[in-house]
């Protein structure tokens, strides 16, 4: 797939990595494109099957308002998480008609999709997106950073997953559990 990370910073390059290792087509977006691999926003979006938004939390809402039909026809991935902002993690509700949303990568911190064994185990990741196109995009994508995914639903499904985030932010952070922590659903199959 081709795919637009844009930010390049630790979720970008940790999930970029693995996706190049996987053979996938990735380009960094980033606001000041200097070295290979990098590209203007603008760009790395117009060339991409797949736009990964890897931003601080609180540049989401805008960066996807300045893209606006750009977006159209693409899995637009939102792995932002907005904490300092007082509504939703997410910023996928900003996404004009055509393109299609996943809410992905937001609930682990970035050294489990370095390395998805936690404790021995293949972590879960949990993510929503409506069947077709963004859910087996997003199952690829999941399983090609090494983690299992867990569908938990379509969009209304999205604030579901972002209270996984809130619960590894209690454990991980306020509870001292530390930042190598994930989550595994149980089940009889
Ligand atoms: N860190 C984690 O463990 C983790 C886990 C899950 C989700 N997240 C979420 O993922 C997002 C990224 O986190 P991170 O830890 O990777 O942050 P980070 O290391 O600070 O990287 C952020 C990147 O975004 C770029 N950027 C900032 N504003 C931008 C804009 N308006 N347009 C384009 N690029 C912009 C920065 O580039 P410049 O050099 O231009 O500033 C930088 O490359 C956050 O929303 C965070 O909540 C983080």
């Amino acid at each position: 797939m081709r795919i637009a990370l844009i930010g390049a910073g630790n979720i970008g390059r940790t999930l970029g990595g693995k996706w190049t290792a996987a053979g996938h087509d990735v380009v960094y977006g980033v606001r000041r494109p200097s070295e290979a691999g990098t590209a203007t926003v603008a760009d790395a979006v117009a060339g991409a099957e797949v736009v990964v938004l890897a931003v601080p939390g609180a540049a989401a809402k805008e960066l996807i308002a300045s893209l606006g039909g750009d977006l159209a026809g693409k899995v637009v991935v939102d792995a932002t998480n907005d904490v300092q902002g007082s509504g939703k993690l997410h910023a996928l509700d900003e996404l004009t008609g055509g393109a299609h949303p996943v809410r992905a990568f937001n609930t682990l911190g970035w050294e489990n999709f370095a390395d998805p064994v936690v404790g021995g185990v293949t972590a879960d990741l949990l993510y929503a997106a409506e069947p077709g196109v963004a859910m087996d995009t997003a199952d690829r994508l999941i399983r090609d950073v090494g983690l299992e995914p867990v569908w938990v639903g379509g969009v209304d499904a999205f604030d579901v997953v972002d209270s996984v985030t809130r619960l590894w932010f209690t454990l991980a952070l306020q509870r001292k559990l530390g930042r190598r922590l994930a989550f595994k659903v149980l089940r009889d199959s």
